[in-house]
């Protein structure tokens, strides 16, 4: 069975999660052009205004569309500021089961701000949707996403070995390719009760 998520937004007490708009394209492409966003996802690097609008016209409401899971541009409730992007993705409609990826930019991290997004988007997932169990994967050497899982309620289930590549910087201020481990956490209804942004 396929579906498609319904095109909302959803309001926490300082975040909107909402759809990409053309008029983010700016703010996006700032945000994408950061060095921890280049190392730990796989996002072009360097990140152009035409990568932004590619993603904020096309593939972000084509994940919606074509059933594949919902892309939220996220939002400061009081400065309509774009603070990050929440990427609920890989869907398989008949388990319920989803995965979600998501970046702050560099100017607003340190606030709890991808907690309390990814937070809000398992809520909406589990509660509103119907959903059992949302994924995270996370690169073996990257702490800040792995604080993020575990302070929204994450149970850390296992690592696996050599799975993905991440880029570091080189010399001559490139980027080059680095394989690494990556850890599978899982977040289940009631892993919610035990949630410390929550
Ligand atoms: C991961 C990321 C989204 C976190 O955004 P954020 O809004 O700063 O996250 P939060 O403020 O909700 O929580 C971050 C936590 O990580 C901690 N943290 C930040 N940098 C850290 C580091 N280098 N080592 C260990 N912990 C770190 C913070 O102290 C905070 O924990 P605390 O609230 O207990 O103090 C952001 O760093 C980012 O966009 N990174 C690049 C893209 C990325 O890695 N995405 C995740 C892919 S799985």
């Amino acid at each position: 069975m396929t579906s498609i998520f319904p095109d909302i937004s959803i309001s926490t007490d300082r975040l909107v999660l909402r759809p990409f708009e053309e008029a983010d394209i700016p703010e996006l492409t700032d945000m994408m052009n950061d060095e921890l966003t280049a190392a730990w996802t796989s996002v072009p690097a360097p990140y152009t205004v035409a990568d932004a609008r590619e993603w904020a016209t096309r593939q972000a409401p084509a994940e919606r569309t074509g059933g594949r899971g919902i892309v939220f541009a996220v939002t400061e409730l009081l400065t309509h500021r774009l603070v990050g992007v929440v990427h609920i993705m890989k869907t398989d409609w008949e388990r319920r089961t989803a995965e979600v990826g998501f970046v702050v930019g560099p100017w607003a991290r340190g606030e709890g701000y991808a907690a309390e997004a990814v937070l809000a988007a398992a809520q909406w997932l589990f509660t509103g949707q119907g959903f059992e169990r949302l994924e995270l994967r996370t690169a073996a050497g990257n702490s800040a996403s792995q604080q993020v899982a575990q302070k929204i309620g994450c149970v850390s289930e296992g690592i696996l070995r050599n799975a993905t590549v991440v880029r570091s910087r080189t010399e001559d201020g490139g980027w080059t390719d680095i394989r690494t481990d990556v850890i599978v956490w899982g977040l289940l209804p009631e892993d919610l009760e035990d949630s410390v942004a929550g």
